[in-house]
């Protein structure tokens, strides 16, 4: 039943019994609202506890609560003897009297706030967060990851946390991971580090981020692959820098197309060991030639190495950080593929005399992910979990990707795809010029994910093809999606 304040100075007083909200909090909203709409003006006294208690049919007790929040918050003052008051200082310029609201509203002359330019032209960068289907490039397969394993691990270390996990590690992260990491680096990947140069970040793209705000100025240039990784180009765009797109051909990115460019960039953004979508292993005679360049025109190299665990023939190329005098190249790994994406953690590897302000900087964003989620990996990796989770998955996924090119056989003739021996995803070439975002288009109305290769290019696509992952789709799942994406290309 709805109750009024008659015959007080607050007619809009209207309490509902059978509401979930309680009646002293349906006070204290009212007469909040009755101020700043500008009903009860700066000055008025309101009425006495007793005479609204009476009006309302409630207890004293219930308007004296609602009254005790009102003058904790500043809406009004007791004074002994006279009762509560609206402030007097209140500005009433600034209080409006818009019915129906019980915030500031805008004034008349008030422009609608948006976001940054910078923002907005993120926003334009990011792609749609669709739902995952098959093929939707960089999944893992998550099903079978240790659950069990890693769940036993994370509640060991929320049972029993320890200092540092409860008062935060160092920004650099939890020392124990970046020593476990310094170790993998040098043995698996050729990467030469102290652990102190490990910085544990949310998934390489913070890493990315961080790097951008560390290392560049507005304006400056920075060679980015063509075709790429869109993100590398949006958050360093986001930066300021100057984007130069540089063509990648057989052995990784062109450092002769680069000079002509911009000779003298500031960045040189590379996915050496798996160029991202190409799948192009850069070469070593092109990784010398890179480095030199490098060296020369003063630039730093930034190392992407996502998915360089999974090679399925022969040892994978050594990082390109491990040639390097140990004074340019910034690399960045991460947990999302090994793992899942959900887990949010991955890591950089920093040049020592840029150590400083990379930790500063960091400490400024985030201080550091979830120190129980790196002890948790600390003890995964030390445990030899995530290295048997990585030798179960790559047969599996050199599986799959043999079931993703068996499934796409009927249209061999117009889509060129070759088996790779590194990674998670396949790039099929069209063998003739087509629109192949119509193609990626008519197969997400299938239930199909396959980008369009055309979508990584930044100026004029030189090829046109898919981008497929296989590792995250279950066999039957290939086979399906596989035949979806047939009738796509077929009806095309
Ligand atoms: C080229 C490339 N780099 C990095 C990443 C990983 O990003 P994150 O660690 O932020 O999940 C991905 C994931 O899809 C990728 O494709």
């Amino acid at each position: 039943m709805a109750k009024q304040a008659r015959d007080l100075p607050l007619p809009a007083l209207t309490l509902d019994s059978a509401s979930s909200t309680p009646l002293h909090r349906q006070i204290y909203f009212g007469i909040r609202s009755a101020i700043l709409e500008g009903h009860l003006r700066p000055g008025v006294r309101l009425p006495a506890s007793r005479a609204l208690a009476h009006a309302l049919s409630v207890s004293r007790n219930t308007v004296t609560s609602a009254f005790d929040q009102l003058a904790a918050e500043g809406y009004i003052e007791a004074r002994t003897g006279s009762g509560s008051f609206v402030p007097a200082h209140l500005p009433k310029e600034q209080i409006q009297t818009k019915p129906g609201t019980n915030i500031v509203g805008p004034g008349p002359k008030t422009k609608v706030l948006s976001p940054s330019r910078r923002a907005s032209w993120l926003m334009s960068m990011a792609g749609e967060s669709t739902p995952r289907h098959p093929f939707a490039p960089g999944l893992p397969e998550v099903d079978l990851f240790p659950f069990k394993e890693w769940a036993r691990l994370l509640g060991r270390h929320w049972r029993r946390p320890t200092t540092e996990a409860l008062s935060g590690t160092a920004p650099g992260g939890a020392s124990r991971l970046c020593a476990a990491i310094a170790d993998y680096l040098a043995t698996a990947r050729a990467v030469f580090c102290r652990p102190e140069q490990v910085i544990i970040t949310a998934g390489s793209r913070q890493a990315l981020d961080l790097a951008a705000r560390v290392l560049i100025d507005p304006g400056d240039a920075v060679w980015i692959e063509e075709p790429g990784y869109w993100p590398t180009g949006a958050v360093l765009g986001a930066a300021g820098a100057k984007l130069v797109p540089v063509p990648v051909d057989d052995e990784g990115m062109s450092v002769t197309d680069g000079l002509v460019r911009a000779s003298s960039p500031r960045m040189i953004c590379i996915s050496p060991s798996h160029q991202f979508p190409l799948g192009v292993t850069m070469s070593l005679a092109r990784r010398l030639e890179l480095l030199d360049a490098a060296r020369n025109a003063g630039s730093f190299v930034l190392e992407d190495d996502y998915d360089s665990e999974y090679r399925y023939a022969g040892r994978p190329l050594a990082a390109l950080q491990g040639l390097d005098q140990g004074d340019r190249v910034i690399y960045l790994g991460t947990f999302s593929k090994v793992m899942f994406p959900g887990v949010r953690l991955g890591y950089m590897v920093v040049p020592d005399h840029l150590l400083d302000a990379f930790l500063k900087i960091r400490t400024l964003i985030d201080a550091h992910p979830s120190s129980i989620a790196q002890a948790a990996l600390t003890d995964f990796i030390e445990e030899g979990h995530l290295a048997s989770h990585i030798r179960r998955m790559r047969p599996l996924y050199l599986e799959r990707q043999a079931n993703l090119i068996e499934g796409l056989r009927p249209v061999r003739d117009q889509l060129k795809l070759m088996p790779v021996d590194a990674g998670m995803h396949l790039v099929g070439h069209f063998k003739k010029a087509c629109n192949d975002r119509a193609i990626t288009n008519g197969a997400r109305r299938l239930g199909v994910q396959a980008p369009a290769l055309s979508s990584y290019y930044r100026g004029e696509p030189a090829r046109r093809g898919l981008v497929l992952g296989y590792a995250g789709v279950s066999g039957s799942s290939i086979k399906r999606a596989a035949a979806r994406l047939v009738d796509a290309i077929v009806g095309s």
